[in-house]
Order: structure tokens, then sequence, then C-alpha cells
């Protein structure tokens, strides 16, 4: 999904709600840039094919006079809740009143419902749930953001993402027995390593084991321009305590390096579906800047977690074609194997198998500039070199052995060629239009 127009970033309040998946986002309408956040709002019947609706939060009290930061939502008795970060300014910068000055603000986790899903009551509905911490031994005033909340056994919990002393991302735990008087239990963190603040936490359990997913600012330390990455680890967390174990080793969400905040929830079947916000360098050609990821279905098994295709993704583009040139604008799926040496060329962007990783090269298809990230690379392999690249005029989604590794890449300019260094088959199936899509049907 592209955005509307102007700037959007993270995913929001991502849920199955009413027969619609709801896909809210960080969204500042004014121009492509980051500033004042609104809440966009997007709907699907499929996760496919999104129609924008709109702003659905706009900066309207004390607390969220400067923003409406990233939260999630949950249903209760047939309501939509959406928490979130309230923004306010305390020294706005004299020369853009959409930023302030020196990271002078405070931080408030807010709350607002909805009887559809489509209608919010900005004047009157909102409500402070956790106000800005004062006590520095829990967590930080300023760097404090983006509730996300999941029902426990016998209570809801809070997820919200902070720092020690600007030093350390940590994650703090919240319980509420009515979704509005939260209390703090406990904290979890990692140390120097991972980050200086860790933004938008995940934590869901999947059948494999519990998954943490976290965006840490500040993980990277090497020339390039984007230091912000999210990671994931497979975590074990105690309900009766809010005590979470963090292994010292984490995955990259993505190794594309442009995948940033990611957010998930069930989809109708119960599967738990990842959305996620791809990072871009400078605005389309039509002028909209920001998208996000196709969705991904997250599963742990031994440890590793996987971020597959989606199976309404797979359906939307199973018609298979004979050639490029058939392919829909809503773009195709282009599946190969890849031998040791073997490279493939898709439009400029290629991907090549280097021994046991597979690689990726956008330097043909990308703008050149100061800390670029042109090539990605995923860790070693151990068995199987099957690829199936998701590609649109914008991103190129390179899924390896059904999602054990994904390069999420966004492009500028891809060609619409393909081609295999071996001259071997590549197989191709086009994205349903989307006039051919389920939106509207019951
Ligand atoms: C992550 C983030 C969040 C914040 C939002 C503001 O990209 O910085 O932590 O809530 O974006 O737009």
């Amino acid at each position: 999904m592209k955005a509307p127009d102007n700037w959007i970033n993270d995913p929001n309040g991502f849920i199955y709600y009413k027969g619609y998946y709801h896909l809210f986002y960080q969204y500042f309408p004014y121009g492509p840039r980051w500033g004042t956040m609104h809440w966009g709002h997007a709907v699907s019947r499929d996760l496919v094919t999104w129609e924008h609706r709109g702003i659905a939060l706009y900066p309207s009290t004390y607390e969220d006079r400067n923003g409406c930061f990233s939260g999630s939502a949950i249903e209760e008795d047939g309501k939509l809740y959406l928490a979130y970060t309230g923004v306010r300014y305390e020294v706005v910068n004299p020369e853009d009143p959409h930023t302030c000055l020196n990271e002078q603000f405070e931080s408030a986790q807010l709350m607002i419902t909805s009887e559809d899903g489509f209608h919010f009551d900005n004047e009157k509905g909102k409500s402070v749930i956790i106000p800005p911490i004062t006590d520095k031994s829990i967590g930080d005033r300023t760097h404090t953001r983006d509730p996300k909340i999941w029902r426990g056994k016998d209570a809801w919990y809070l997820i919200l993402g902070s720092t020690v002393e600007e030093k350390y991302g940590e994650v703090l735990f919240y319980r509420s027995e009515d979704l509005h008087t939260w209390t703090y239990v406990d904290k979890a963190w990692k140390g120097p390593d991972y980050g200086w603040m860790w933004e938008c936490p995940d934590y869901f359990e999947t059948e494999g084991g519990g998954v943490l997913i976290v965006s840490p600012m500040g993980l990277l330390k090497n020339g390039e321009k984007e230091k912000n990455q999210s990671v994931c680890f497979p975590v074990e967390f105690d309900e009766d305590t809010c005590r979470m174990e963090i292994p010292d080793r984490y995955q990259f969400a993505d190794h594309g390096m442009d995948l940033y905040a990611p957010q998930s929830t069930l989809d109708a079947e119960g599967r738990r579906v990842m959305e996620a916000w791809i990072r871009m360098p400078k605005a389309a050609e039509e002028g909209w800047i920001g998208m996000f990821c196709s969705p991904r279905v997250v599963e742990r098994k031994d440890g590793h977690i996987y971020f597959r295709i989606h199976p309404n993704v797979r359906a939307a583009c199973s018609k298979e074609i004979t050639d490029i040139s058939l392919a829909s604008k809503d773009g195709y799926m282009a599946v190969f194997e890849l031998e040791d040496g073997e490279q493939a060329d898709i439009g400029g962007f290629l991907i090549t198998r280097n021994g046991n990783r597979i690689r990726t090269d956008r330097a043909a298809v990308y703008p050149s500039f100061e800390g670029a990230h042109l090539i990605s690379e995923t860790p070693e392999i151990t068995e199987g070199y099957r690829v199936e690249v998701l590609v649109d005029d914008n991103l190129v989604e390179v899924y390896i052995n059904d999602g054990e590794y994904v390069i999420s890449n966004a492009v500028y300019g891809l060609g619409k060629t393909i081609k295999l260094s071996s001259g071997k088959p590549v197989h191709l199936y086009t994205m349903r239009e989307e006039d051919e899509g389920q939106q509207g049907e019951e």
C-alpha cells in the first residue's frame, strides 16, 4: 500500500474488525515530509486491495496537540479501541511549527473508541490512559511511546517503547482489567548494543512460542544513513509477573534495511499477520512518499522467525503469464531457484546467489547519496535457494525459502524486464487488477 499523497510512516491500529481490515498510519497531510502527525485510515476486505478513507485522528487535546503518534487497536464488546501516543511540544521550532526544538517534548498515552471503526470523536472522545512518566526509574518523560495492547489470559496487557536515560532501549509492561486503568508492572531491556530507544514494540504468541519485535533507534553503527532497524527475538513472557527474557541474539525483521516499525494483528483465519513501513529517500514520481510492505504471516519455528507471503497475496497473484509485458500495473510475482553464482536481473534490480547467501544490488534503480544502502545480503542459508519476488513500481520484496529471510527494497524507475543469467525460465504471475478484486463483497 502506498501513501495516498504527501507523507506516511508507521502502520497503526492494524486490526480485523467487523468484516474489514483497518490499517491506520502515521500521516502528515500537508506535504511530502514528516511533520505534525495525524492518523490516516485505509480499509480492505482482503489485505490486498486497500481503500483510503481520509483522516481518522488529528491533534485536538492538550496532550496530543503536536501529534498523534503510533499506537494499536483492539476490539472489546463490539467496540474498537485505539491506544496511541499524544505528543506536546514544549518548545516549537521557530522555523517550522510542525517540529519541535531540540527534542523538548512530552509524551502521554491516550485512548479513543469507535462503534464502527469509521467514526472517531476527536473533540470529546479522547482520554489519557498513561500520563507522562515522571519516575525516571520506570521510563522517559519524552521518549516513551507506541502502545501495543493485547488480551492475555485474565487481563489486558500493554507494551510501550522507552529508553533508560537515553542510553539503552527498553520496553515497559502495563496491566489492566478494564482498558482504562493501567498499572505499570515490569520492564525489559538489553543494554548498550541494542540501540538507545526502542520504538514500536510488538509482542505476540504463535504456535512456536512468543515473539518480540522492536525498532531500536541507533542500532547500526556503520556509515549508512539508516541506523534505526527493526529486529525480532524469540521470547517468553510471564503474565503474572510481566517478566520477559530477551535472548542476546536478534534477527532482522527484514534484510533490506528499508523496513521499519512493523505491527501485527490476527487475520480473519487467526494467522499472525504483519505490516510495516518501507522508508523511501525521496518521493515517488507522483509526489507521495512512504509505503507499506505486503502483508506477511509471522511464524516461529525452532527459534527462527519466518515472514511468509500472506495466502491472500498468493491468491491475488496466481494467474500465470508467459511474458512480463502481460503483467498488471499492480505488480507481479517472479519465482525461480538460484544456483551458486547465478543472477536474476529484474529491470535493473539484481539478485545473486553468492555461496550460501542471497544478495541484492539496487544501485541501478536507486538514487545515489551519502550513506545509501545499495547492497543487501541474507545470513548463511543452510538449505534451499527458492526465491519468490513481489515486484511493484517502487517496491521489490525478495522472499527466500518461504520467508526464512526477506529482503525488501524501495526502488525508482524499475524496468519491465526479467532475465536469469543462466537463461533458465522464470515463472511469472500477474497481480489481479483492482476491479477484479473483492472490494465491497461480503
Ligand atoms: C517510528 C516513530 C514512532 C513514532 C512515530 C512518529 O517510525 O518514530 O516511534 O510514534 O514514528 O511519527
